[in-house]
């Protein structure tokens, strides 16, 4: 596996991908990687012939008041997972290899952005958006893959790289969890043992969300009322818990098509989200991946 920090050297080893021949499949991360990320490499590695791995905690996608300083770097023990893998190109730029302090330019994906994860963390989604798509000129790849769990990241993301052109076939890779359910995320470090057993509740709460709608509830009201409950009754502070349109992530009215149960709870003040989609036609109800059409990028 090379290992580059600017993107002058990632270019020049594309190139020499592209050269033979070959596609490739990227996977952009903030490092402190697990099997969640480590099942989108595997992904890349069976779709594409290049894995194209990034690690960089973007500065951009953080609030004043969240965790930019402490968010878990793992840098060692992530290069070793990937070399294992067989990864073959891990991009580690600093934030001045990305950022120049005279940028002026901004990017913003309006609507699908302000629901959800939009409404506390304002500002997140431009800043996943500037870097993702900052990430998606330097490394040009033909697939990236994305995590389920962050749904709203991905069809925000989805939605940019169509917008602007971006020859890039997006895929999602299914939630991974513990063994009590709870779905993997760097930020579960901040949890002790009997925090994590809890925060599974967020999963327990969309597990009961989801036997409703097998059990032909269509209400939402009804189903959020329940879910949210399960969570409080957990000890934790739910933020949201909502039904949205798979495309959209606006809250529906009623159930049916292609949805999202989201949910987001803070626990001792680390703020967890999970989510289960489904698509729903008539009696019919299954758990599903969002999907994105094949390239939408206004050919
Ligand atoms: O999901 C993440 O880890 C980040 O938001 C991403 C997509 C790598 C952009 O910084």
């Amino acid at each position: 596996m090379k290992i580059v920090g600017t993107p002058r050297e990632a270019r020049k080893i594309i190139a020499g991908f592209r050269e033979a021949g070959e596609s490739i499949g990227f996977v952009p991360t903030m490092g402190d990687l697990h099997q969640g990320h480590l099942s989108l490499v595997n992904m890349a590695l069976e779709k594409c012939d290049r894995a194209v791995v990034s690690i960089f905690v973007n500065p951009k996608q953080f609030g004043p008041k969240e965790d930019y300083g402490r968010y878990p770097r793992n840098e060692e023990k992530d290069h070793a997972i990937l070399e294992k893998i067989g990864c073959d190109l891990l991009f580690v730029p600093t934030v001045k290899d990305l950022y120049s302090t005279s940028d002026r330019t901004r990017i913003s994906v309006r609507n699908i952005s302000e629901h959800l994860c939009g409404l506390s963390r304002s500002g997140h989604f431009d800043g996943v958006v500037l870097v993702v798509s900052k990430l998606f000129n330097i490394i040009a790849p033909d697939m990236a893959f994305f995590g389920q769990k962050d749904a709203q990241q991905a069809v925000v993301i989805q939605r940019m790289s169509a917008d602007l052109n971006f020859p890039i076939r997006i895929f999602l890779g299914p939630i991974v969890r513990d063994e009590n359910g709870l779905a993997l995320s760097s930020r579960n470090r901040y949890l002790d043992i009997s925090e994590k057993k809890r925060a599974a509740s967020l999963y327990k709460s969309l597990s009961e969300a989801f036997n409703m709608l097998t059990m032909g509830e269509r209400n939402p009201d009804k189903i959020c009322k329940r879910t949210k409950s399960i969570i409080e009754n957990a000890g934790l502070e739910v933020e949201y818990v909502e039904i949205v349109n798979g495309k959209t992530m606006e809250a529906v009215d009623e159930v049916s098509g292609t949805i999202m149960i989201a949910v987001a709870a803070k626990l001792g003040g680390v703020r967890l989200i999970d989510n289960i989609a489904a698509r729903i036609e008539n009696d019919l109800v299954e758990e599903v991946l969002l999907e994105f059409p094949e390239w939408s990028g206004y050919e």
